[in-house]
């Protein structure tokens, strides 16, 4: 069993979660460790209802979590956030059309895009000083692309960014609604965002017309379980419904919808005192966090169940290495830092933070770390605002590949998407011309250790491109 064998293992040293899933380890799920993972996996039986066609306690379930949204329907999804972006995109735009993207989107967009045949126009991000990660798109970038292709039929935006950063949304909203152009939203790291003053509202309040929410990622809810809403007449209700009914297994996880079901009720029912425990106990955590060491900088987000932490001159890859050596797992390190991702508590004693800042204290204290030189990104080139594919997706299907040293590819045309992880962001996507700034960005990753996904060769140096003639 070497999968339940390396899940006890982990368990086993006691570790602490500062990354999702939102229930840190089963430790906000009241009585979970009483309960065998076995006792809720069960199928479609008399009184438990069809996922697929809802009509009694699924049903409840999700129109409970509509009411609570406020949307025109709600549902639970059984295979992430992924399955989600899939069917808005596939329920909205058809083969050919144009979809505004955002070009630091999840993957799963760009893989939505390609199924429905529709042809992405790149909009390229803003750039955040402060995290030295990429933020959303400026309005004056979505009026550009509104000017240059007015008949856009749909456009994909993520807020917040998965460090938790959020940017000006709504004015971007009411600018792409006077064009009629439908607003997905994958606020796949936002589930919580509107439940109280302290967070940043959701664009289900600011009228987008499809937002995804990956409730596992910030709620306590499984790995996998998302919430996908409708939030306007303008959606086509009928393709929403039979695209995620094909695209999710005709055997949904019981454990996972349970969870989502709790999830809401755990979010809806979060008190003013409760919410206000968050706030306190997150400041005083960073407060004393900052006292371990002059070296340690934090830096709060958007959200405030995320913040960054950098230990100055160190790469946050060592710096996570070191934390794991103590057992304090956070959910991505990049050059420069870690993200610590909260949970969202009940009460301020549902987690371990007393014990948390003695691990850390003595991750930083006995760590043996290379200091590296770290380059910033900001001294790179900008890179153009608005782009398109340089082949199309029928071109794309019949043109053979090749393997090129990532020092010479500059003017070709990538052939695979590679990707980073975290944070989850294609820097190559197929069919888009490599650039210098691109090379620049993947060998910074690559050199400071992040994994990267992806068909690459990038221990040998190499990427693969189309095999073409013309080069740029
Ligand atoms: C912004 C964003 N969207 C979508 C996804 C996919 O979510 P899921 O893992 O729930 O399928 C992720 C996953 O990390 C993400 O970061």
């Amino acid at each position: 069993m070497p999968l339940v064998e390396a899940i006890e293992r982990h368990m086993e040293g006691n570790p602490v979660s500062f990354h999702v899933p939102g229930h840190k380890n089963g430790l906000l799920v009241k009585g979970a460790h009483q309960q065998s993972f076995l006792r809720y996996d069960l199928t479609e039986l008399s009184g438990l209802d069809d996922l697929h066609e809802p009509m009694e306690a699924i049903a409840d379930a999700e129109q409970l979590l509509a009411d609570y949204y406020k949307t025109k329907k709600s549902y639970f999804l059984v295979n992430g956030s992924t399955v989600g972006n899939l069917a808005s995109i596939m329920s909205s735009c058809k083969q050919g059309e144009v979809v505004f993207v955002q070009r630091n989107c999840h993957k799963s967009v760009l893989h939505g895009i390609k199924l429905a045949k529709a042809v992405p126009v790149f909009l390229e991000t803003e750039w955040d000083e402060g995290s030295q990660t990429a933020l959303g798109v400026s309005l004056d970038t979505v009026k550009s692309a509104l000017e240059q292709f007015p008949q856009a039929k749909a456009c994909v935006f993520t807020y917040p960014t998965y460090y938790g950063l959020t940017y000006p949304i709504h004015a971007i909203i009411k600018e792409l609604h006077k064009y009629g152009i439908l607003v997905i939203i994958d606020e796949a790291h936002g589930p919580h965002f509107g439940a109280w003053q302290g967070v940043p509202p959701s664009t289900l309040q600011m009228g987008a017309d499809l937002v995804v929410h990956s409730a596992h990622k910030m709620l306590p809810a499984m790995t996998m379980g998302s919430f996908l809403h409708i939030n306007s007449d303008r959606v086509n209700k009928n393709a929403v419904k039979s695209y995620i009914s094909m695209l999710q297994s005709s055997s949904p996880s019981y454990p996972i919808m349970a969870s989502l079901d709790y999830a809401r009720y755990y979010l809806a029912n979060l008190s003013s005192e409760e919410t206000a425990w968050n706030e306190v106990l997150v400041d005083e955590f960073i407060h004393s966090l900052e006292s371990i060491n002059s070296l340690l900088k934090v830096t709060r987000t958007g959200d405030l169940l995320k913040i960054l932490v950098r230990l100055e001159g160190v790469s946050g890859y060592d710096f996570q290495r070191v934390l794991e050596i103590e057992g304090v797992y956070t959910e991505l390190a990049d050059p420069f830092q870690v993200l610590f991702v909260f949970p969202l508590m009940k009460t301020k004693f549902d987690f371990p933070f007393k014990e948390a800042l003695e691990k850390i204290s003595r991750a930083i204290n006995n760590a043996n770390i290379d200091k590296k030189e770290i380059k910033r990104f900001e001294t790179l080139p900008r890179i153009n605002k608005i782009s398109s594919l340089a082949l199309s997706l029928d071109e794309m299907e019949v043109k053979e590949e090749k393997w090129v040293p990532l020092e010479d590819s500059v003017g070709h045309i990538s052939s695979q998407m590679v990707i980073p992880y975290p944070p989850g962001i294609p820097i190559l996507v197929a069919g888009e011309r490599v650039t210098e700034e691109k090379v620049i960005r993947l060998k910074v990753y690559w050199e400071n250790g992040a994994k990267v996904q992806g068909n690459h060769k990038l221990e040998n140096g190499q990427i693969a491109v189309y095999d073409m003639l013309e080069v740029e």
